[in-house]
């Protein structure tokens, strides 16, 4: 596909001006309804891909915009130096919605993991009696929580890790989807937390053994160590159930939440947990001048609102079935592997032919052939491409969006 003029320039713009930390398609978006979104020459695409889970509840949906609207009128940011009318009452109906006590708002989804783990190593000093300076936490190979210096000095991944040491100390890294590993680990009396994803969005949607979240649960609740479960990408309806953790009946320590919890509309995340837990933390030492917003507390209810009354996670689970089953009756012959959860799926690419450059063609070729017919996902590792839409994505749509998979995967 030709790029048109009003593309390229725009594209060239990013590139001359911005950081390139990233490699996008080269597509240029410009409006966006429920799972479609059109470019800057009016092109239609169907999104599979929702900013990264993050537009569960598909693009501009009009209850979120209205409550942004509505909101932005009266009143967006008093910081935290004062009470706002929205804080309280966002924080109680989540809580009572979600199960848990208390809730901690904060802005990214790397800012809610490391609110969590500042929470697990200060309960663990607090509660759990830890010797100074000793905490530590339990995570996960291929593991990806975000882009803070905390954060990826828990990352196995070089791309995330590298040039950017020195590291913070005292994670134990374990395989993922390992249980006796996991029971060696939390012998050492100085563990606080165990933080994992109930299935790893960036490794590749990397779904674990049934019942392994239940036993990793089990055990940490053994040894007196916080179960901290990252549902930045897999919580809010996305795998078909409103957690991903719900599937083995699990109710973690520590809910860390981000990505839908505006439906893709304002940078919103939160930690839910105990009393216990979040009361270790006293008046000023943590926070975020936009955290608990006004503006943020009316988005992320709207946005919730939706998920519930429109019954998103029954139709992650449904549309997943369908997508999967669709997926593996296409016999590819380049396809490896098909797998996922509710709406949030992935297949792994073999090597097959070469691209234009001559070069093996990977997952992000594969990609670029989808934008060529109208379809924006997008790879994760080289042969690794996830297909996660807004859970609003209509049956029709669906059948569209597998109709181009069909095309460019059956060659
Ligand atoms: C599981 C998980 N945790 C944390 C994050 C970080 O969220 P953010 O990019 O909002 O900081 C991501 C982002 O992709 C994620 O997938």
């Amino acid at each position: 596909m030709n790029l048109s003029v009003k593309s390229q320039t725009l594209i060239e713009l990013e590139k001359k001006y911005g950081a390139n930390n990233y490699a996008p398609l080269p597509v240029v978006l410009e409006k966006g309804i429920g799972a479609r979104v059109w470019d800057v020459d009016g092109r239609e695409y169907l999104d599979f891909l929702s900013a990264y889970s993050a537009v569960n509840q598909g693009h501009c949906h009009p209850r979120i915009i209205q409550a942004l609207c509505d909101q932005a009128g009266k009143l967006t940011l008093t910081s935290r130096a004062f009470y706002n009318d929205q804080l309280g009452s966002y924080e109680k109906w989540l809580c009572n919605l979600f199960g848990y006590d208390r809730l901690i708002p904060m802005n990214s989804g790397a800012e809610a993991v490391e609110t969590a783990l500042k929470l697990a190593r200060r309960w663990g000093y607090d509660v759990k009696r830890v010797p100074d300076l000793e905490a530590k936490i339990i995570v996960v190979e291929g593991n990806f929580h975000g882009r803070t210096l905390g954060i990826i000095s828990a990352s196995t991944d070089s791309a995330s890790r590298n040039g950017f040491g020195p590291f913070l100390p005292n994670f134990i890294v374990i395989p993922y989807n390992d249980i006796p590993a996991l029971e060696l680990a939390l012998a050492d009396p100085t563990v606080v937390g165990f933080l994992v994803e109930p299935i790893q969005g960036e490794a590749g949607v990397v779904v674990p053994t049934a019942g392994y979240l239940k036993r990793s649960y089990d055990l940490c609740k053994r040894a007196n160590v916080l179960f901290l479960a990252d549902e930045v990408q897999t919580g809010l309806a996305r795998t078909g159930r409103m957690f991903a953790c719900d599937y083995e009946n699990v109710k973690p320590d520590l809910l860390i939440l981000g990505k839908a919890l505006s439906g893709g509309v304002l940078p919103i995340s939160a930690v839910l947990t105990s009393h216990e837990i979040m009361l270790t933390i006293k008046p000023g030492e943590h926070g975020s001048t936009f955290g608990g917003n006004p503006l943020s507390c009316a988005v992320a209810r709207a946005a919730v609102s939706v998920l519930v009354d429109e019954k998103l996670a029954d139709r992650a689970f449904r549309l997943g079935e369908v997508f999967r089953s669709e997926v593996k009756a296409m016999n590819s012959p380049i396809v490896e592997a098909v797998r996922g959860k509710g709406l949030l799926n992935a297949i792994v690419i073999k090597p097959h032919g070469k691209n234009a450059k001559g070069e093996p063609r990977t997952g992000y070729d594969v990609c670029h052939d989808f934008l060529d017919h109208g379809l924006l996902a997008k790879q994760t590792h080289i042969h690794t491409i996830r297909f996660a839409p807004p859970l609003v994505i209509t049956d029709e749509e669906l059948e569209r969006g597998l109709q181009v998979i069909r095309k460019v995967i059956c060659i």
